[in-house]
């Protein structure tokens, strides 16, 4: 066991293990050359059993975009395994994450040596069956799922969490200067948008529409002015760029967690109801056309609008993270808490039937 390799996994297992204090130095250690030997400082720190959490291995960095792992265990308290991106380690991780973007069509970027027996390869894919690229040689080479999909092996979604007792207090909710709002960054019809654009338009001819995000020329909101600005209205179109089973995403969460009623479209109600209150939300099929909803927008009383809020005596809906870097973060954080729970065997079958075939 002296070998050097395994004395840089002691050393990089005990910097994880020293948390806060060493926060700013395991960064540098993580990123650049880390010291063959432990200092002595350190190896005095180490916990009793150095060796008792898994390694998982984060192959790519989601879109080459690098973050912080510490983010597991201060933001989601999820600090069950080793994450690390050092390639070296690979034969004694039990998890391996491959993002599914960045997998190119000949396989070429994936481990060329052997898996070991115990390993567990996990696919890492976010974006719904339109904006998934069928890379050939997929089949039967997973373990494990890592999608929004609530049958993927580990489910990642902004879900609500129940209170522990009824909410007594009466619900205030943030003052309101605008009826109905959309951020919104991407209008290529080539990412299935066509749905919603259209919507968007016939909408917009019966109820003015506050914009933001570069697609249509709105206001580009800093990530400190997202929250605030969907909490300054009464509505906001929660409209997912294409349709599929469980693409439910935090464009929900948004207005959910900002006191803010979201206007969905994307899959069909029941879908949303398997998530969300039914009446936590207005989908556009509870309308014949846009017309009818924007009368009722525009008719809708306090009371009436109150009533979009009942569930929040019951249930309290989390702030997801803004920034691009950390959209990766929480999935990868699941990942390590399921690799550090999970003894059991699995094998993907096929792919591409279980995430393009089975669904709506
Ligand atoms: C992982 O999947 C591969 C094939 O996809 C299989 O050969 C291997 O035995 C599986 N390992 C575990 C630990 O589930």
């Amino acid at each position: 066991m002296s070998t050097p390799a395994s004395k840089k996994t002691l050393c990089l297992r005990n910097t994880a293990a020293i948390g806060v204090i060493g926060s700013i130095l395991a960064f540098t250690l993580y990123f650049e050359a880390p010291p063959p030997v432990c200092p002595p400082r350190f190896s005095q720190e180490v916990s009793s059993h150095p060796h008792e959490k898994p390694i998982v291995l984060v192959w790519f960095w989601p879109l080459n975009i690098k973050f912080d792992f510490k983010i597991c265990s201060t933001h989601f308290h999820i600090d069950s395994c080793f994450l690390t991106d050092d390639r070296s380690l690979y034969s004694q991780a039990e998890g391996v994450i491959f993002y599914q973007k960045n997998i190119d069509w000949h396989l070429k970027r994936m481990p060329q040596d052997p898996r070991p027996a115990f390993q567990k390869w996990i696919w890492f894919h976010v974006e719904s069956p339109t904006n998934t690229g069928r890379y050939p040689g997929l089949i039967h080479l997973f373990n494990l799922t890592l999608s929004y999909r609530r049958d993927a092996d580990i489910t990642v979604r902004n879900e609500l969490t129940i209170r522990k007792t009824e909410l007594k207090e009466n619900i205030v909710l943030p003052k309101k200067d605008k009826l109905v709002c959309w951020i919104v960054s991407n209008k290529d019809p080539r990412t299935g948008t066509a749905v919603r654009e259209r919507y968007y338009r016939e909408l917009s001819k019966h109820v003015k529409i506050h914009m933001f995000g570069g697609a249509y020329g709105g206001h580009i909101l800093s990530y400190d002015e997202y929250y605030s600005t969907i909490a300054s209205c009464k509505f906001y179109l929660s409209f997912e760029n294409s349709n599929h089973r469980d693409y439910i995403t935090e464009k929900v969460n948004g207005p959910l967690v900002a006191g803010t009623v979201p206007i969905v479209l994307g899959p069909p109600r029941e879908n949303y109801e398997q998530f969300l209150p039914a009446d936590a939300f207005i989908h556009v099929n509870d309308f014949p056309d846009a017309k009818s909803m924007a009368d009722f927008l525009l008719q809708m009383n306090d009371e009436a609008y109150a009533r979009y809020f009942e569930w929040r005596k019951f249930f309290t809906a989390t702030p997801h993270l803004l920034a691009t870097k950390n959209e990766f973060i929480y999935p990868i954080c699941l990942a390590c808490d399921h690799i550090s729970r999970d003894k059991d065997f699995h094998v993907v079958q096929d792919l591409y039937e279980w995430y393009f075939r089975k669904q709506n």
